[in-house]
């Protein structure tokens, strides 16, 4: 039987999360790894297909997002789930995208956002929309919370990361919520966090200018209160084995550091010397690219 079926775009936030969620911008990548949903007409009950890549919490999400019966959810993701790459956000743009074309639907971007971010209500409760507007566009995007959200799609940088994986999940909706009952005495931090973004923007195609500033975010983010030792472990591997800079990179808590270095090979060799999972990726280019479509 056919199966209609919908990507979406895992990401880096390099500058802004939390702040973002204050009405600050933040600057976030897609990356060259990804999630697809296949959605197969069935008689009886929705199901999901039981290698499918996704946790209880998203296979709960996913039978909300969809009607109770007729049909059965494959996920395929090449992302690390629950580390602060876009996994969830991926996954609600890819059903929204199979859902549609099962339909026969032209959705134009603003709708397919519109829609996972509904779905994405689901996974995170009150999330700013950053995640989904990467999933679904590609590239790499300036965006601000709404109402009504922005949308700047920037020129996509070349440069590869290395992505170092603490190993533990994040919980995002707890570490927003952390923040928040921790507002509004940590107003300036998240103040300087938002004000970083513009030179982060402006650094884009200047690694070595670029790294020392994510560096200065991930210390930012120490100071609100959602890394670890291990993420702050993980930056001081990347800066010791040669890296620019590098941050946690998500809501933290967990999750995954990203580092921004000329030589990804040898940081990824030095960081699974540890036992530490690497891999580099690459930005993935969206709707900024001319003949790319997200
Ligand atoms: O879902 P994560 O781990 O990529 O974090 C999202 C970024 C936050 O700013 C912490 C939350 C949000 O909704 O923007």
């Amino acid at each position: 039987m056919s199966a209609f079926v919908g990507r979406g775009h895992g990401k880096l936030i390099l500058a802004g999360e939390h702040a973002v969620v204050y009405g600050h911008p933040a600057l976030a990548v897609a990356v060259d790894r990804g999630v697809e949903v296949r959605l197969t007409r069935i008689d009886g009950p929705t199901r999901t297909c039981a290698d499918t890549a996704c946790d209880d919490r998203l296979t709960e999400a996913l039978h909300a997002a969809l009607e109770p019966t007729g049909w059965e959810v494959s996920v395929f993701s090449d992302l690390p789930i629950g580390r602060g790459m876009g996994s969830s956000a991926a996954i609600s743009v890819g059903l929204v995208r199979a859902r549609a074309a099962a339909d026969g639907e032209t959705l134009s971007l603003q709708t397919i956002w519109e829609r996972a971010f509904a779905a994405e209500k689901a996974f995170h409760g009150n999330p700013s929309g950053l995640d989904q507007a990467v999933a679904c566009r590609g590239g790499l995007l300036r965006y601000r919370k709404g109402p009504p959200p922005h949308f700047d799609d920037l020129p996509c940088p070349s440069w590869p990361l290395v992505v170092l994986d603490s190993g533990a999940a994040g919980d995002t909706r707890a570490l927003v919520e952390g923040v928040r009952e921790r507002h509004p005495g940590n107003q300036q931090v998240l103040e300087a966090i938002g004000s970083l973004v513009g030179k982060v923007e402006r650094a884009m195609n200047a690694p070595d200018q670029l790294g020392p500033l994510l560096t200065h975010n991930h210390t930012l983010l120490r100071h609100l209160g959602v890394s670890t030792p291990e993420l702050d472990d993980l930056v001081q591997l990347a800066l010791n084995h040669g890296a620019l800079g590098a941050k946690l990179a998500g809501a933290g808590g967990g999750g995954v550091v990203l580092a921004l270095t000329h030589d990804p090979k040898a940081l990824e060799q030095a960081a699974r010397a540890r036992g530490i999972h690497a891999f580099t990726c690459h930005p993935q280019p969206g709707v900024s690219s001319a003949g790319v479509s997200p």
